[in-house]
């Protein structure tokens, strides 16, 4: 059909019209919000790379989640900002962790949110990386039995979910396992299986204090060259047992979701990461684009490509728009 017959514009003409044919949506359900959590009382310290994000005690945590829950947002995802590393991450999977008494606290006073943790040692360790440093090098198999640890310590304290985000092979079967073994074997494993070693993390890396020490993540995050190597990493995942996969970052691999969107069946998660937020922040600081549009258009976008959930630091302001 070929003009004038058909006017693709006959269907755009009305609010209504618009959103009679509108192909995807978004929901306050498919948000997940990050927040960052800090030993400590009375502590709401702004992040200076991220405006509008907090580094927060337990208290103001709680604070934080009632807010997103009474929002109708269903999940968030929480990072912990230790104020003591070492080698070993001990602060990673001690008992009264910073994200285990977080857990707890928030459990406890708000039971129906959905409570992810992110699994990782980065910010734990002396030298930021994401597992054990053997001779200036990431041993990948010392790092399992710690990342393993560190997520029944998770769980045990309440968690729903635990996220590994450290990118070692094999972990999400060691994960599953161990928590298994524990008796916990309702807690989620959502796992970041395809995450890119990216630029766009910068912000997160300032307010997690998470930045390496020396060298870069290529030796275990993924090329963002490489499409095919996705479905492998998704495919190893979902054999060890993970019951969400994710994409990571969301907007420069848009592609990525889609391709995860059609070739595998799990509940697909993209995370629209901290320099993604940051951008649109800045750019609408210097009056240059409209931070509300840019917003949604981005949520909007990650859904069409085929994300079932989108983790990102606009989920309250987002959900605030939805609500309206
Ligand atoms: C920890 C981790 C990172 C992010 C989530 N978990 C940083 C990294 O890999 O360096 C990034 C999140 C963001 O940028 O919003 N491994």
């Amino acid at each position: 059909m070929m003009f004038p017959e058909y006017r693709a514009r006959r269907v755009r003409k009305s609010e209504g019209m618009r959103r009679l044919v509108r192909e995807t949506s978004l929901c306050v359900d498919n948000l997940v919000l990050p927040l960052f959590t800090v030993p400590g009382k009375g502590v709401k310290k702004p992040i200076d790379s991220m405006p509008g994000c907090f580094h927060l005690s337990a208290d103001y945590l709680v604070k934080a989640c009632r807010e997103a829950y009474d929002l109708g947002i269903p999940a968030v995802i929480l990072f912990g900002v230790p104020d003591k590393k070492d080698p070993l991450a001990t602060g990673a999977y001690a008992k009264d962790g910073v994200v285990q008494k977080a857990v707890a606290e928030v459990k406890a006073k708000v039971p129906e949110l959905v409570v992810i943790t992110d699994v990782c040692l980065c910010a734990y360790m002396d030298h930021g990386h994401c597992g054990v440093v053997e001779k200036g090098v990431v041993d990948n198999d010392a790092s399992l039995d710690l990342l393993a640890r560190t997520a029944v310590s998770h769980a045990e304290a309440g968690a729903d979910v635990v996220a590994p985000s450290d990118m070692m092979d094999g972990r999400v079967a060691e994960i599953r396992e161990a928590l298994d073994d524990e008796g916990l074997s309702n807690t989620a494993v959502l796992s970041y299986a395809v995450k890119y070693c990216s630029a766009f993390y910068g912000p997160f890396r300032d307010a997690a204090h998470s930045a390496p020490g020396f060298g870069d993540r290529s030796t275990y995050q993924m090329d963002p060259a490489n499409s095919r190597e996705a479905l492998r990493e998704a495919a190893l995942d979902i054999e060890e047992g993970a019951d969400i996969l994710m994409v990571k970052p969301a907007l420069p691999y848009l592609d990525i979701v889609r391709l995860l969107a059609d070739e595998t069946d799990l509940p697909l998660a993209a995370y629209n990461v901290s320099g993604e937020f940051s951008m649109i922040h800045a750019a609408a600081r210097m009056g240059w684009l409209d931070l509300e549009r840019a917003m949604m258009e981005t949520l909007v976008s990650i859904r069409r490509a085929g994300a079932d959930m989108i983790l990102t630091y606009f989920a309250v302001q987002a959900a605030k728009v939805l609500g309206r």
